[in-house]
């Protein structure tokens, strides 16, 4: 079901698409009506704003499928129909042509809102197929570093929450997330004598381990997922106060989605069961990460991580463990 973040049917730009749809409809009706039809070239004027009916019908198509076509070409057809009676012409052929291009308005309308129904199926078809391949591939990857290949799902979805605690829009939110998502692919470079060691890394094996950010950031940019995603990737180990890898950024330098990333990975580390230690609860956690606000966090994604309590935390843990593909 379409919600108000995902572009959906109580969205601003819905709402700015239906008074774009409704002013392109009043603006040619308008024209149509107004234009004269004393002389031979103004006729000619007349009819062809009569042929900017179908303008609105396809652009309804586009933007809303099949059910807009249908509300768009109601409309149109039915000020086409009006303006046949109010000006009912004398000439047989002209009757014949004006209930031509009524009957035609209609058909345009079905087939083109039945043909962009049928592409928004087919690549909402392709987004599921990609999603369950990414879905499928990170839990892979988590499996291999953790006893659950659900880390990853869990902090795309606490990404998530807070990008929307912090007012992002959906493509920003949806960006983030993505790069949540896939923040540890690079380590698919790490060897298994590195990733899994028990003990302490040597100085050599560190470097290594510190690579695989920067491994990601290529693998992600050579397939074409969006920049801030691929960015994500590259900044997850950095820290606001500059002591992270691989570049060092700190403060504003840091992007937003690394920044959040950093608190939210933070969160599910502590909150989860190590074969080292046991899983903190939230309220240690939390404690936990005000503790590193001004250092290790952006004192204001750690505000909004406040915020967002225990709750909504637990539903997002739960949802998005729910995602593990079986
Ligand atoms: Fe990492």
């Amino acid at each position: 079901m379409p919600t108000p973040e995902d572009g959906g049917d109580d969205s601003p730009s819905h709402r700015r698409r239906i008074v774009l749809l409704v002013g392109l409809m009043l603006a040619i009706t308008t024209l149509h009506y107004a234009i004269p039809t004393a002389t031979h070239a103004q006729h000619q004027l007349h009819i062809a704003a009569r042929k900017l009916y179908f303008l609105p019908v396809g652009v309804a198509a586009a933007w809303f499928g099949l059910r807009g076509s249908i509300r768009a070409t109601a409309v149109m057809s039915t000020m086409l129909a009006l303006h046949a009676l109010l000006r009912w012409p004398s000439d047989t052929m002209e009757r014949a042509n004006q209930l031509a291009e009524f009957v035609t308005l209609w058909i345009v309308g079905a087939v083109v809102g039945l043909l962009f129904d049928r592409e928004r199926g087919l690549l909402d078809e392709i987004a599921k197929a990609h999603a369950a391949a990414v879905t499928g591939l990170v839990a892979a990857l988590d499996l291999r570093e953790h006893d659950t290949g659900t880390h990853s799902l869990r902090v795309r979805a606490y990404t998530l929450l807070l990008s929307r605690r912090l007012g992002r829009d959906a493509a920003r939110r949806g960006a983030v997330g993505l790069g949540a998502l896939l923040h540890d692919v690079g380590k698919i470079a790490v060897p298994d004598g590195i990733l899994l060691k028990s003990g302490p890394l040597t100085s050599a094996e560190q470097a290594v381990m510190r690579e695989h950010p920067a491994a990601g950031y290529r693998i992600l940019c050579r397939v074409g997922i969006p920049a801030e995603a691929a960015e994500c990737v590259l900044t997850h180990h950095e820290r606001y106060d500059g002591r992270g890898y691989p570049q060092g950024l700190s403060g504003d330098a840091l992007p937003v989605g690394a920044q959040i990333f950093a608190v939210v990975d933070a969160y599910d580390a502590l909150t989860s069961v190590r074969p080292y230690r046991g899983a903190v609860s939230h309220a240690e956690a939390v404690s936990t990460i005000r503790a590193g606000a001004g250092t290790q966090f952006d004192p204001r994604v750690v505000a909004a991580m406040m915020d967002l309590g225990e709750a909504a935390i637990r539903r997002t843990r739960r949802q998005a463990e729910s995602e593990l593909p079986t």
